[in-house]
């Protein structure tokens, strides 16, 4: 017997029925990305793995433990050399290297970026995390661009586009990371806090305390929580200027009528994050309740050998927009405006012809190809492609180069010359 395929685990078909939502979505954030004046970027969905290290953290879980690596498959083949590269896990790092490779900052003086497209993190899947996911992010490079307007204004765009795309009542969160000295500080103390109660946290955590001790503040274990919630977290870690520049971005917000939450928990899973860090998720969700998140990057341009450009930036999960909007009707695919039936294989073949000479006027048209099936059985396919009219093609038509034109709602029938078909159709 046949081998059955299975679609790998993790990743998900994005059938016909569900495709008007993706487009939906899709298209309107291309829409809102155009009035806010960002152009499109598109990135290969592979790149160096050292790149993403490099950008993300080493110690980031995201380089840890999900990176989906390509290796070379075929030793025999020495032409095509794939170790080294990786999937793409996010977008960031990728529209960053490109940034620098293409001297985008020669081109204008601030770049402003966005993309549409698969990422690929080698996570255990559940709902709302799959191994193959879609993200809209959107990036703004440029020397001196830290403004606290900007954030606020990238904080507003991505809320734009997720209420624009149906998500009632997103949550936002906010925090500030302050200057890499600042970071440096916070992790002192931190760890000097964490220290003597380091027993009580989770295994995953005091590994986390060795290696990333941010990630001990947002993991959701109850035992974990109780210990962050004694440290009373506040600002004290940030310098005179960066506090002053978070009440600047909270202001902005506030200027917007932007709701959100202060959450000093709040510290992202990757490292490159400086100042402004958000997050945005929805109650509908369950456990993986992020609908999206971003923040500000000081220095990764730099870090990747670029010039000191400052940059921010987001992205958002469309798969999770869907579920967080669950039933919300897509549009819906465009009607079949006509259905051609041949009644022999004479006029099978004109027929044929004429389906071709319709579509490249721009009318939509299929055809039954089965010209010796019963006229009936040719009018219920057409019925289940939702056409609006039936064509039909048979000898005496043909004898007076005319065609029979049926319109399905109304049952009425009109017999057209067949070098007016077409503009018959478009009226
Ligand atoms: P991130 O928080 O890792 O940030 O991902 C952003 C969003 O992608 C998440 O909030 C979630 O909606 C979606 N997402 C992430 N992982 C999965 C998964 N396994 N399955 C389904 N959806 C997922 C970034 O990627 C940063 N590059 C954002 C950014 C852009 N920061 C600055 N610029």
């Amino acid at each position: 017997m046949a081998k059955n395929y299975n679609i790998p685990r993790g990743t998900a078909d994005i059938l016909p029925a569900e495709i008007g939502r993706w487009r939906q979505i899709e298209d309107e954030a291309r829409r809102v990305f155009g009035v806010y004046g960002f152009s499109e970027i598109r990135t290969p969905l592979f790149e160096e793995t050292e790149l993403f290290a490099r950008s993300m953290g080493q110690t980031s879980d995201v380089v840890q433990k999900q990176m989906l690596n390509l290796a070379a498959q075929n030793p025999n083949q020495p032409g095509v050399e794939l170790s080294g590269l990786s999937l793409r896990p996010e977008g960031t790092a990728a529209v960053v290297r490109s940034y620098i490779q293409n001297n985008l900052d020669r081109k204008e003086s601030r770049t402003k970026l966005f993309y549409l497209g698969a990422m690929f993190r080698g996570e255990r899947p559940q709902k709302g995390r799959l191994r193959q996911f879609h993200q809209i992010g959107a990036e703004v490079i440029g020397p001196q661009t830290t403004s606290p307007y900007l954030d606020a204004e990238m904080i507003a765009l991505s809320l734009e586009i997720l209420r624009n795309c149906g998500v009632a009542n997103p949550k936002l969160k906010l925090n500030s990371l302050g200057t890499p000295e600042d970071k440096e500080n916070s992790s002192k103390q931190l760890r000097e806090r964490l220290q003597p109660a380091i027993v009580e946290l989770c295994e995953d955590c005091q590994s986390r305390f060795e290696r990333n001790i941010f990630r001990v503040l947002d993991c959701k274990k109850k035992t974990c929580n109780a210990v962050v919630d004694k440290l009373q977290l506040g600002y004290a870690h940030l310098s005179e200027e960066s506090r002053q520049y978070f009440e600047a971005v909270k202001t902005a917000l506030v200027s917007l009528g932007v709701d959100f939450e202060e959450s000093p928990r709040l510290v992202r899973g990757l490292d490159y994050y400086t100042h402004t860090v958000f997050e945005i998720s929805s109650s509908s969700l369950g456990s993986q309740d992020a609908l999206g998140a971003g923040g500000r990057y000081n220095n990764l341009v730099r870090d990747l050998g670029g010039s000191a450009v400052d940059a921010v930036g987001f992205a958002l999960g469309i798969e999770r927009i869907i579920l967080a909007t669950e039933g919300q009707a897509g549009i819906s695919p465009a009607n079949l405006e006509a259905f051609i039936v041949a009644l022999d294989e004479n006029t099978m073949k004109k027929a044929f012809v004429l389906s071709q000479l319709l579509r490249q006027n721009g009318v939509s048209a299929d055809i039954s190809y089965r010209w010796n099936s019963a006229l009936k059985n040719q009018l219920n396919q057409a019925n289940k492609l939702g056409a609006k009219r039936v064509l039909i093609l048979g000898p005496d038509e043909l004898a007076k180069n005319a065609i029979t034109i049926k319109d399905m709602n109304s049952g009425e029938q009109q017999v057209v010359s067949l070098d007016q078909v077409v503009s018959h159709l478009k009226k």
